[in-house]
C-alpha cells in the first residue's frame, strides 16, 4: 500500500503549519435534547489530533453530521461536538459558524500553533456531496485553502466520493491518520486469510443494505448468522408468515436464492420476540418463528436463537458483527443484541464490530469495549471494504 501516514507528516515537521483533518464526527444525537448520545467517534480521532497538537500544528478539523441538504440546518450543527471535543482534548476548540465563509476564514487565520479549530458541518454546502465534479471541485478549493497538508482520519466516510474525502487530497499533500490506518489494517485481516472458523453476524433493518456484503461474504465465511429486522424477509422466503414485522417484499426472491446457494451456511432465528406495536411499553411475547401472529411484529430475536447463535460463535476464531439483533434502544427488545454481544466477547476469537449502530449498542449496553478485538467507526465503510469495493477516500490517499 503506497499510502503516506501521519508519522511521515510528523517526521517532516508540522510546527506552525496548518493541517486540515477530515474527521467523521457524525455522532448520534438524542432526539429530545439534542445531546450527544455516543461520543465514540469523537474519541476515535483523539490520537491523530493529539499528535498534531503536540507537534505544534494549527489543526483545522472538518466533518459532516447527519444528512442536511446542502444548506445550513441548525439541528445538524457541529457546535455541541466542538464542546465535547474540547473537553476530551483538554483545550478549547475554536468553532467556526460556517464551513468556508467569513467565520471559517478568521477562525483559521487566528489559530496559534497547537490550537484546534472545528469548521461547521461540511454538508451545509451543496458542493460537499455534489455529483458534479466542478461543483465539488470548487468547494474542495475553498476547503484546501485552509491547509498546508491534509490528513484523512474519517474512516466512516471513506466510501463517500465527497469533496472533503475525495477532492481535497488531490489538492494538498495528503496522509492517512491513525484511525484510518488502524481500521484498514484490521479489516484487511478479514479480507485476507482469516483464521477459521470465520463467523459473521449481520443484523439491522434492511436486506437491501446488506445484499452486496452477503453476496461477497457467502463464499468466504463458514457461518453467516442473520438477525435484526432483515431476518423477517429471509423467514418469509422460507415460506413463514411474519405478521406485521418489517418486510421487504421485493427482496423475498433474492433471499430465497441466497438461502439456496448458502449450503446451510446461513443461520436464521428459530424464535423471536413479537409485540403489539413498535413502542417501548408494547405488550410482547416470545414465539417460534412458525407461530408469528398476523397482527404482531417481531422486534428482537428470542433466547433459543441467542443460544444457537452463541454456540456457533463459541467455535469461531474470527468474528465480524454488523447490525443489532433487535430494537436494542428499547430495554424490552435489547436481550438479543446483548446476548450476541456477550457471546462474541466470550469467544476465543479475533472479533471486529463494524458499524455505528453496533458500536453504539456495545457502549449503550454497558459492555466492555476492550473485550472486542476492534470496534470500527465505519458502518457503510466497513461493509464496502469487506465487499472488496474501491473506497474513494482510500484511493485518493494512494495517489
Ligand atoms: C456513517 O454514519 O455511516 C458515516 O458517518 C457516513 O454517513 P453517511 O452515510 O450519511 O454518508
Ligand atoms: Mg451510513
Amino acid at each position: 500500500m503506497s499510502i503516506r501516514t501521519l508519522d511521515d507528516l510528523l517526521a517532516e515537521g508540522v510546527s506552525g503549519r496548518r493541517v486540515l483533518v477530515r474527521a467523521d464526527l457524525n455522532v448520534p444525537l438524542d432526539k429530545q435534547t439534542g445531546a450527544i448520545s455516543d461520543d465514540g467517534r469523537i474519541r476515535a480521532v483523539l490520537p491523530t489530533l493529539g499528535a498534531l497538537v503536540e507537534a505544534g500544528a494549527k489543526v483545522v478539523v472538518c466533518s459532516h453530521l447527519g444528512r442536511p441538504k446542502g444548506a445550513p440546518d441548525p439541528q445538524f450543527s457541529l457546535s455541541p461536538v466542538a464542546g465535547r471535543l474540547g473537553e476530551l482534548l483538554g483545550a478549547p476548540v475554536h468553532f467556526a459558524t460556517d464551513t468556508v465563509g467569513e467565520s471559517a476564514r478568521s477562525t483559521v487565520a487566528d489559530l496559534a500553533d497547537g490550537q484546534v479549530a472545528l469548521l461547521e458541518n461540511l454538508r451545509f454546502n451543496a458542493g460537499e456531496t455534489s455529483k458534479d465534479e466542478a461543483e465539488r471541485g470548487a468547494f474542495a478549493d475553498q476547503l484546501a485553502a485552509f491547509g498546508d497538508a491534509y490528513v484523512d482520519d474519517a474512516f466512516g466516510a471513506v466510501h463517500r466520493k465527497h469533496a472533503s474525502v475525495f477532492d481535497v487530497p488531490a489538492r494538498l499533500p495528503h496522509v492517512a491518520g491513525r484511525l484510518v490506518l488502524r481500521e484498514v489494517e484490521v479489516l484487511s485481516k478479514l479480507t485476507g486469510a482469516p483464521e477459521r472458523p470465520y463467523v459473521v453476524v449481520l443484523g439491522g433493518s434492511k436486506v437491501s443494505d446488506k445484499l452486496a456484503v452477503i453476496e461477497a461474504l457467502l463464499p468466504t465465511v463458514d457461518r453467516l448468522l442473520i438477525g435484526g429486522g432483515m431476518c423477517f424477509t429471509f423467514l418469509k422466503a422460507q415460506g413463514l408468515e411474519v405478521g406485521t414485522s418489517l418486510l421487504e417484499k421485493d427482496m423475498v426472491d433474492t433471499c430465497r436464492n441466497l438461502l439456496e446457494r448458502a449450503n446451510g451456511k446461513i443461520l436464521l432465528p428459530v424464535d423471536v420476540v413479537v409485540a403489539d406495536a413498535f413502542a417501548p411499553d408494547a405488550a410482547h411475547d416470545t414465539v417460534r418463528v412458525d407461530g408469528i401472529p398476523s397482527h404482531r411484529l417481531g422486534l428482537d430475536v428470542g433466547p433459543e436463537t441467542v443460544a444457537g447463535f452463541s454456540a456457533a460463535l463459541s467455535q469461531a476464531k474470527t468474528i465480524f458483527w454488523n447490525g443489532p439483533m433487535g430494537v436494542f434502544e428499547m430495554p424490552a427488545f435489547a436481550a438479543g443484541t446483548r446476548g450476541i454481544a456477550e457471546a462474541i466477547t466470550k469467544a476465543d476469537a479475533f472479533s471486529v464490530v463494524g458499524g455505528g449502530d453496533s458500536a453504539a449498542a456495545v457502549r449503550a449496553l454497558g459492555l466492555d469495549e476492550s473485550s472486542f478485538g476492534h470496534i470500527s467507526t465505519g458502518g457503510g465503510a466497513s461493509l464496502e471494504y469487506l465487499e472488496g469495493k474501491t473506497l474513494p477516500g482510500i484511493a485518493a490517499l494512494e495517489n
